[in-house]
């Protein structure tokens, strides 16, 4: 049975690892899924198999509680709402963690009749799994909007108390692994743990809520390894290797895509969320409307027009009708590009992802690096419902809570045309000087509604 289990094991890793390059373009991301979902399905029928397993009413109760919660809550979740479905799957993974590695304390009780792998690695788990559970916790009420996006703090303070809390852990760590079987002691970690999850990521701004997300799912997939070696299972090491190892270079690329060092996150305070900013006047600054039918003529009679993609272009679905309004412009012989910035949107690739299934040929999606110096020629920018990522004040106003994170050149163009409904801000809840810009037009509506009656405006031109 041991050979049958490895041989399975071996299956599932080859599987999942095929499936995460599937993962690398939106054409294949799909079937990658797919992939790596049957390798973990495998990879669980090889763990049933494991000599000495018992339990089984217990197991299928959880498997059938597992199966009823998670597969309709997957299939009904709306796009939008992916990145907080992450966050608490993830969060999940890093509590279950904790857990296992609470239920072998449990059995001796202590674990000090095991070697000292054993006691690190899981008492890693119960530090980790605990904080990635409340953290992720956290997040995902931030991004649901239950918590307010803002940070929520201490200011300094909050660095030496985050600091506190950690030292406590570890010396109650170390009582555990010098040979304390006091069940507080193990409950006590867990219960440090859970605060100091709070208390990492509630000051953490909106803005920062991806590198956030990644960085909590490369510590589940981090305890999930300690806690596959303290049990000797190679399944839960290898899956958790690859979760540790992706999410950890996905948090970096994050970062630097924002301009971030990783420790200046934790320490918190970048964007708050969702203040508006009133309505069409900001003091003595007024902003341009123009109607769809100007916006037309505007992008029928240019060279170039580049498509900047935002949330709210998810939010209103518009990427068909986008498709659509482009095809009619090239027909007119405008030449028209895609402008992707790396944290448009509210997971990583969002709008990649949106953009190929609407069809929209996967060479005229440029990265911000590509196409920032294209907007200096640039005769319009069509913003669809992006925000944060085209404010200009995260380079030119060292005052702004965005200042330093890289921008799409938006204010470059030589015409702007903003589609959103209102003046609210974006994610990061700060204003955008880029919409009161003089060559800034506001074209106000739904983005579909309003890329739909663009379309008619160019069917008749
Ligand atoms: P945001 O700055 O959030 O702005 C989106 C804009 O879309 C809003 O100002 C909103 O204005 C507009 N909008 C919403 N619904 C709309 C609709 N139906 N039609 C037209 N407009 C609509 O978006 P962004 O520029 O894509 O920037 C992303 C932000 O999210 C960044 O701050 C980023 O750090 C953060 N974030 C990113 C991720 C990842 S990994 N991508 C994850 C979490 C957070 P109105 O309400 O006025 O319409």
């Amino acid at each position: 049975m041991n050979t049958l289990v490895t041989v399975l094991y071996i299956v599932a890793f080859g599987m999942f690892i095929y499936g995460l390059m599937g993962l690398t373009g939106p054409k294949t991301a799909v079937r990658g899924n797919q992939i790596a979902a049957v390798g973990m399905g495998i990879a669980l029928v090889a763990t049933l198999l494991v000599p000495g397993m018992s339990n089984w009413v217990l197991i299928v109760i959880g498997i059938v509680i597992g199966t009823l919660l998670g597969v309709p809550s997957a299939r009904q979740v709306k796009m939008t709402a992916m990145p907080q479905m992450v966050a608490l799957f993830n969060g999940v993974g890093g509590g279950a963690v904790a857990l296992i590695a609470w239920v072998e304390f449990r059995n001796d009780p202590g674990y000090s009749t095991h070697p000292g792998y054993f006691i690190v690695a899981s008492l890693f788990s119960v530090i980790v799994g605990s904080v990635s559970f409340w953290g992720s916790l956290v997040a995902f009420g931030k991004l649901q909007e239950i918590i307010p996006g803002k940070p929520i703090g201490l200011g300094r303070a909050q660095v030496v108390l985050n600091g506190l809390l950690l030292i406590v852990a570890i010396v109650l760590a170390v009582v555990v692994g010098m040979g304390g079987t006091s069940e507080l002691l193990i409950v006590g970690i867990l219960v440090i743990a859970a605060i100091l999850g709070l208390t990492v990521v509630l000051p953490i701004g909106g803005a920062d809520m991806p590198v956030v997300i990644s960085l909590l799912n490369a510590f589940t997939g981090l305890s999930a390894a300690a806690a596959g070696l303290a049990l000797g299972n190679t399944a839960m090491i290898v899956a958790g290797m690859i979760v540790g190892a992706s999410g950890s270079i996905l948090t970096d690329q994050m970062a630097k895509a924002m301009n971030r060092s990783i420790p200046s996150i934790i320490a918190g305070g970048f964007g708050g969320s969702g203040t508006a900013v009133g309505g069409g006047d900001d003091g003595d600054r007024t902003v341009k409307s123009t109607s769809a039918a100007d916006a037309a003529i505007q992008m029928a009679y240019a060279d170039l027009v580049v498509v900047v993609p935002g949330y709210g272009m998810a939010v209103a679905q518009a990427q068909h009708a986008v498709k659509e309004m482009a095809k009619l412009l090239e027909a007119k012989g405008v030449e028209v590009r895609y402008a992707i910035h790396p944290v448009a949107g509210r997971m990583p690739g969002h709008m990649n992802v949106l953009l190929a299934e609407a069809d929209v040929p996967y060479d005229q999606l440029k990265e911000m690096d590509d196409i920032n110096g294209d907007f200096v020629r640039t005769d319009v920018a069509l913003v669809i419902g992006a925000n944060d990522v085209t404010n200009p004040a995260a380079r030119n106003d060292p005052s702004s809570p965005i200042h330093g994170m890289p921008i799409l050149n938006v204010d470059e163009a030589k015409h702007v045309i903003v589609l959103k409904r209102s003046m609210n801000s974006g994610f990061a809840g700060i204003d955008n000087p880029l919409f009161y810009d003089d060559k800034t037009s506001m074209l106000f509506g739904d983005a579909k509604k309003s890329v739909s009656e663009v379309t008619e405006e160019l069917k008749v031109l």
